[in-house]
């Protein structure tokens, strides 16, 4: 039998994540101070899930012990293990999804989600994962963007992402999330967001939430 596509689980995106990894470069002048507000006082052991081509890993402060990266898709991942080898802190990349993390319960002092809870299958599924792996109190940071405020914008949104069109396009993404709320549905306590825009407004990936959350301490 002739097996076609990726097997259940695995993603692969070969065209995308060529095309994001020369994309994210061009754009670090832009993004890059985002990237650092971010990942700004961190401490700790640190998981970031969908890292990319490890493109955050340069912005960590050198006050984080330790990052803990995974990235399912393997161009990007061995660009993710390229980038891990010049971070200022340690990093190690592995293979894995969002869903379940290949991880332990309460382990990690924060985590981070970058550009990904938009593409990520299950993203109440995923944050409930990084709630497990988090302790107690534990931060989320978040930079993603979101289904915009304004309707006839969230509409188009909606379309390209219910038609299939823009995750197709866009590795798996999706331009119609309100991802702040399913931050807050997981339990978390969304306690700082900022809205930006990453290139021109009209862009439907725009806008963009760089924010922070907290794990509830326990019993929370
Ligand atoms: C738009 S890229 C963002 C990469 C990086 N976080 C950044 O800030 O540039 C989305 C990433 O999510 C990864 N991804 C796709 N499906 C995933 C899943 N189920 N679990 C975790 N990551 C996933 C992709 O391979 C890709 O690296």
């Amino acid at each position: 039998m002739i097996a076609l596509g990726p097997a259940p689980g695995e993603v692969r995106h070969p065209v995308f994540a060529r095309s994001f990894d020369r994309l994210s470069q061009l754009m670090e002048r832009e993004v890059g101070g985002c990237r650092e507000e971010l990942l700004a006082g961190l401490r700790g052991r640190v998981v970031e899930i969908g890292a990319g081509n490890g493109i955050n890993f340069q912005h960590y402060p050198d006050t984080v012990e330790e990052v803990v990266a995974l990235e399912p898709e393997p161009y990007l991942r061995g660009k993710a293990e390229y980038a891990a080898r010049g971070a200022p802190v340690k990093v190690s990349v592995h293979d894995g999804v969002a869903t379940p993390l290949p991880l332990n319960d309460g382990r990690f002092d924060a985590a981070i989600a970058s550009l990904v809870l938009c593409t990520v299958p299950d993203p109440a599924g995923a944050l409930a994962e990084l709630r497990r792996v988090l302790k107690p109190g534990a931060e989320l940071r978040f930079m993603e963007h979101v289904r915009s405020q304004r309707p006839r914008k969230a509409r188009l949104q909606d379309r390209l992402d219910r038609s299939g069109i823009w995750p197709l396009v866009a590795g798996g993404c999706h331009c119609a999330r309100s991802t702040v709320c399913a931050i807050e549905a997981a339990g978390f306590l969304v306690e700082r967001v900022r809205s930006f825009d990453l290139g021109p407004s009209w862009l439907v990936t725009n806008p963009h939430l760089l924010g922070r959350a907290r794990s509830p301490d326990r019993g929370g």
